[in-house]
């Protein structure tokens, strides 16, 4: 069979054996390429779908390069600001991602990230690493409680919302900031605040959960900062670029954050260094969707995607527009 998409990543090999059977796909097996490579292939193979992940930015020049025979951009994340949809928009090509998927796993991970903040757990694991040997006295190395706090959503999609339902599990009060209410809030007792700031005032943990791109860029900066309640715990497992990490560095160092559990990073892969000697973080590499079950289930989303378009019907998740709160 003529291969008729590239699978521009190394996914699990449930997912590559399906794209191989179904597409002929020519799959990276060893790396990520790069868009210079992913042109490439697509010219000399005359593809007509890509699945990329979102380590690869197609901004505009990248998708103008790409060759007339691509109908497809599924990728591989809920996110898509690596992509500049309005210029696949340009050239016909529809561009779709995998929501719902993964929200479970990444709602996992943000109460992960949740505890390990508020419960130091980088500073035990480093006494633990360490060897331990000497007991703590009573007042040492206390974290603070989640259970009871006041959970501040910025993002109240499926991902803001699955981590409203396990909050509840905690006994915590629910706020939530969108652009607009949302109906399911009030089954989980989550009260809507209709400014990010007035939210704040309130706000014992933030976590967000709305995507990246120009309206969201920097949205947590100096002056969000200050308007949270002095102490707070600050969770992101969305976007790096929702963060000044400039201001949330300072806030961190004068105690006026707590504490902080982050997944993403403006970045990344490159860790802002101050950010590694900072005792009261707790820091994962953008892993949010890394489960087997979620990554096997994201491929075939993506390739259900690839399928619909292919085959003339309508995708699943076509990519439409951004805005707070679908993530
Ligand atoms: C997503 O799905 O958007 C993840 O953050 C991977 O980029």
């Amino acid at each position: 069979m003529a291969p008729s998409i590239l699978v521009s990543a190394p996914l699990p090999d449930e997912v590559v054996t399906r794209a191989v059977r179904e597409f002929g796909a020519i799959v990276a097996q060893e790396r990520s390429l790069s868009a210079a490579e992913i042109i490439d292939l697509a010219h000399a193979h005359q593809l007509r779908g890509l699945l990329v992940t979102s380590r690869v930015k197609l901004d505009r020049t990248t998708i103008l390069s790409l060759p007339e025979t691509v109908r497809v951009l599924a990728t591989y994340s809920v996110g898509y600001d690596h992509i500049e949809v309005a210029a696949a928009a340009e050239r016909g090509i529809i561009v779709t991602n995998t929501p719902d998927v993964l929200t479970d796993a990444t709602a996992d991970i943000t109460m992960m990230l949740i505890l390990c903040a508020c419960r130091r757990a980088a500073e035990y694991l480093a006494v633990m690493r360490a060897g331990w040997g000497v007991r703590h006295e009573p007042n040492e190395l206390l974290g603070v409680q989640v259970t009871g706090k006041t959970l501040g959503i910025l993002g109240f999609g499926r991902i803001g919302q699955a981590v409203a339902r396990r909050a509840q599990g905690f006994g915590m009060k629910l706020l939530y900031h969108n652009p607009e209410p949302v109906a399911a809030a009030q089954a989980l007792g989550a009260r809507y605040v209709p400014t990010f700031h007035a939210m704040l005032r309130e706000t014992d943990i933030l976590t967000l959960h709305a995507p990246g791109g120009p309206a969201t860029d920097g949205i947590l900066d100096t002056a969000a900062l200050a308007a949270l309640r002095p102490g707070a715990v600050i969770v992101n497992a969305a976007r790096g670029q929702l963060v000044d990490e400039d201001a949330l560095i300072d806030a961190l160092k004068r105690g006026h954050v707590r504490a902080a559990g982050l997944d993403v990073f403006r970045g990344e892969p490159n860790l802002d260094p101050r950010f590694q000697v900072l005792p009261n973080v707790f820091l994962t590499p953008h892993m949010g969707s890394a489960t087997i079950e979620t990554r096997n289930a994201m491929g075939h989303r993506a390739l259900d995607n690839i399928a619909a378009v292919l085959g003339g019907d309508t995708p699943l998740d076509p990519i439409v527009a951004a805005r707070i709160g679908q993530s």
